[in-house]
């Protein structure tokens, strides 16, 4: 796989044309986890210091079915202009009130539009969609930074390279890098750990992984459950209970035995919680496995999943000493790419 990133780019005053995932959990209209805002920030500052002339930003937001006012960028905007200078914001993805702001940008500003699912043609994978796009704002090249959509075949991903000159954004590259190195060339014991309530999502990536990792680990809701264990798996099988006999999480005896393997691990992958852990009460098996994880200094540490990387960063703001190889901002396009698929969003970065 190869492909141009923004180290390749000799900037001189181009306006740059960047897709980002903010498609951010929020909660009366306001953002409440904004790791993949931060984790943009990188590429956003390397293009204004690269000197890029604009910086114009366009993502998607949940899954609207046409204009849902309560699906507007605007709040994510105000976010972004809480972590880096100048932000502005336009409700639309093109046309005079685009161009009108575009024309008035300050050298190096950053410009977010309008939800790109407001309008049908970014689904639709519509090249006259991104062209009426690049026509508003002047565009003259495009990066991919939305690591997490890049599972997705639209407009804003796919269509656009035939459009613009097309490069890696640096969280893009550092989410590749991480996640391939742990699946083709892994330091070796390879472990994946595996959590979570739904079997059907988990039981690819643990069938794909019998054939690549040294060991397995299974926890949470899908151990409980009774999930069957053989020579490469380990199925947690002691719990701690409530009152009614319901197993939350992950008890001492197979915590202690997990621990083992994230010992002696040289490759960590993790997905999906130990237990129920939103409840302190059944967050013990998924605190030891982050703090362990965090701590490790002679391994790569991957976490992936919505609920995981959620768990971990709060953990990391109480302590800031953990550190992990990659917390990844992709959902389903990091369970793909594990998985071995082909993605959209990075084929359309191939260069062929
Ligand atoms: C995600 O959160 O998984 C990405 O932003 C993609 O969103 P989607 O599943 O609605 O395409
Ligand atoms: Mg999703």
């Amino acid at each position: 796989m190869e492909y141009k990133t923004i180290r390749d780019v000799k900037f001189g005053g181009q306006t740059v044309l960047v897709r980002v995932d903010y498609n951010v959990p929020m909660q009366d209209g306001k953002v409440v986890n904004d790791l993949r805002i931060r984790a943009s920030l990188p590429t956003l500052e390397f293009l204004r210091a690269g000197g890029a002339k604009r910086i114009i930003l366009i993502s998607h937001l949940g899954r609207p079915e046409g204009k849902d006012k309560s699906l507007s960028l605007a709040p994510v905007a105000k976010a972004l202009a809480g972590l880096i200078s100048d932000v502005e914001y336009v409700d639309d993805v093109s046309g005079p009130d685009v161009e009108a702001t575009v024309e008035k940008m300050k050298k190096g500003g950053i410009l977010l539009l309008e939800n790109l699912r407001f309008f049908k043609g970014e689904e639709e994978n519509s090249e006259d969609f991104i062209r009426e796009i690049i026509e508003s704002t002047g565009a003259e090249l495009y990066v991919q930074d939305g690591f997490a959509v890049v599972h997705r075949a639209h407009a804003s991903t796919s269509a656009v390279a035939h459009e613009l000159p097309v490069y890696a954004g640096l969280l893009l590259e550092k989410e590749i890098v991480n996640l391939k190195k742990a699946i083709s060339n892994p330091a070796r014991p390879l472990l994946l750990i595996i959590g979570g309530a739904k079997v059907d999502d988990k039981e690819p990536l643990i069938a794909k992984f019998k054939g690549l990792a040294d060991q397995i680990v299974v926890g949470g809701k899908i151990a409980a459950d009774g999930y069957k264990a053989d020579e490469r798996v380990y199925v947690a099988d002691d719990f701690d209970e409530d009152g009614t006999g319901a197993k939350l999480d992950v008890g001492p005896v197979s915590t202690a035995k997990i621990a083992g393997f994230i010992t002696d691990a040289k490759t960590i992958i993790w997905n999906g919680l130990m237990g129920k852990a939103e409840d302190p009460a059944y967050a013990t098996a998924s605190t030891i496995v982050a703090e362990m994880m965090g701590e490790k200094e002679d391994a790569e540490t991957i976490v992936c999943g919505g609920d995981t990387t959620g768990f971990v960063e709060n953990l990391v703001v109480e302590h800031p000493g953990l550190k992990y190889s990659l917390i990844s901002t992709g959902g389903g396009a990091a369970l793909e790419f594990l998985l071995g698929k082909k993605l959209p969003g990075i084929e359309a970065l191939e260069i062929k």
